[in-house]
């Protein structure tokens, strides 16, 4: 089928190269020449696992073309994503600038029947908006070309993203037109072999079960974060109340590991702009701003925990510190723990010296050069004269490193371990300090 694809991001590129993969004819339409010159020699701007030799096989094959001339694109597409980016307004509450502007250009370019699908997060009521937008550019333009609006939201995870999107454990689609329905599931058919995936419903459900998705799992992280900060204080540890719990089926082991607090992309913008949709229908969602509330303070808990060790002192310290994305297998950044822990220990007058398998370029665009923080190499040479070592994510290469090296070199012997990997007694035979999220009894040091 003949598709196109507005907003080559991270969700727009995944789901074309997999709709490309299984065989459909796909254009990729970005406003930013440089993205689209560096996509045609190859360069894919984001770090996926499996998406390079993906794009790239698709795009020699000629299943994908790249442009910034949406007026062809548009032709070229029976059905067009709109993937562009939904960045928050000041207030929280999704900017929808850059998908109205694609249903503008849109409509000023069809000359047939169009199924528009937003793929993009976006409030409950968009496609409305998107819809209202393509038919008053119609007007304006004096035409009359049919189309629909469909809600087909993205459930990808960074760094799974393109076995989510190959593999979806189901596919949404919000629309009451028969035609739409048709054309959607021959689109997906290739993705809904083994069982049924597909849940059509209607519009706006489709866009709520986005936000509700979300906001059900960063509220599973909340919750459990909450119970580390009770482990705590009742000198539990959180890893025993996590089995614990997780092997009731009706809670599940999946989404309820303590930890330094949520990141990414999805999960702050969307709990934010849920409670702002509420706002705005006169709810207040009470629920979820404590999500967001005992996040905000969940990441500052490793600073909490240094804090307390030295003493309110961390003036001259020197802190190796593992892990600056926000989650492992991705160079994201956004929202990451460790910025707000490297932020309030540059404050303090305390230099990092950080490393991360892919984020570290990334760190470098965000806080270019300067003198308090050290970009190292190796997860070992972080601790070069440093005097204590913070995890803020959990890598796979951190999970089983030298405990005899850290002892050694780290001068004050103690680790703060956001993410839990280590077991508190296992520290305590190495002779070190350890200070993970919820374990009561370790938090004073062995
Ligand atoms: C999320 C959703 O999982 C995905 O379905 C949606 O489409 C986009 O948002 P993503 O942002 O890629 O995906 O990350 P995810 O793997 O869900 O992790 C989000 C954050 O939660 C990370 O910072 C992670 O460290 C944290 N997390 C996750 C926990 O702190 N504890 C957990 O138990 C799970």
């Amino acid at each position: 089928m003949k598709v196109t694809v507005f907003g080559i991001g991270y969700v727009g590129l995944v789901q074309a190269a997999v709709l490309a993969e299984v065989g459909h004819d796909v254009h990729c339409v970005d406003v930013d020449q440089t993205k689209v010159d560096n996509l045609k020699k190859g360069m894919i701007p984001i770090y996926e696992p499996g998406l390079t030799p993906l794009v790239t096989s698709n795009f020699e094959a000629g299943r994908i073309t790249y442009t910034t001339d949406a007026a062809s694109a548009i032709k070229h597409g029976e059905l067009i994503f709109i993937a562009v980016g939904t960045p928050p307004d000041e207030d929280g509450s999704a900017d929808l600038k850059y998908v109205l502007a694609v249903a503008s250009t849109i409509a000023e370019n069809m000359d047939s029947h169009k199924i528009v699908i937003n793929k993009s997060t976006v409030p409950v009521g968009t496609a409305d908006k998107v819809r209202a937008k393509i038919l008053e550019v119609q007007t304006a333009n004096d035409k009359d070309v049919s189309f629909d609006v469909v809600s087909n939201p993205e459930f990808l995870k960074e760094g799974a993203a393109v076995n989510d999107c190959l593999k979806p454990d189901r596919i949404i689609l919000g629309t009451t037109s028969d035609v739409s329905e048709k054309k959607l599931r021959e689109l997906y058919a290739p993705f809904n072999r083994n069982h049924d995936k597909i849940i059509v419903m209607d519009v706006r459900s489709a866009e709520l079960t986005k936000y509700a998705a979300n906001c059900m799992l960063a509220t599973k992280i909340s919750f459990m974060n909450e119970i580390s900060n009770l482990a705590e204080l009742f000198g539990a540890d959180v890893e025993n109340v996590r089995k614990g719990i997780g092997s009731d089926p009706r809670i599940g082991y999946q989404f309820i590991y303590p930890g330094c607090g949520y990141g990414g992309s999805c999960f702050p913008k969307d709990v934010q702009a849920l409670v702002r949709s509420a706002t705005g229908v006169g709810y207040n969602a009470k629920v979820l701003e404590a999500v967001e509330a005992v996040n905000y303070r969940q990441k500052e808990k490793l600073f909490d925990y240094l804090m307390q060790h030295y003493n309110n002192d961390l003036k001259g310290k020197t802190i190796a510190l593992w892990g600056l994305s926000f989650k492992p297998n991705t160079d994201d950044m956004r929202e990451a723990s460790s910025r707000v822990l490297m932020e309030k220990l540059w404050e303090q007058g305390a230099n990092v010296q950080a490393y991360d398998p892919e984020a570290m370029e990334e760190t470098q665009r965000i806080y270019g050069t300067r003198s308090d923080l050290s970009l190292m190499g190796t997860k070992e040479a972080t601790m070069n004269g440093a005097d204590c070592l913070v995890i803020c994510t959990e890598w796979q290469a951190f999970k089983a490193p030298d405990f005899d090296a850290i002892k050694s070199t780290i001068k004050d012997q103690v680790i703060f371990d956001g993410r839990n990997l280590f077991e508190p007694s296992l520290m305590s035979e190495y002779g070190l300090q350890y200070y993970g999220i919820g374990r009561g009894l370790s938090v004073k040091g062995s």
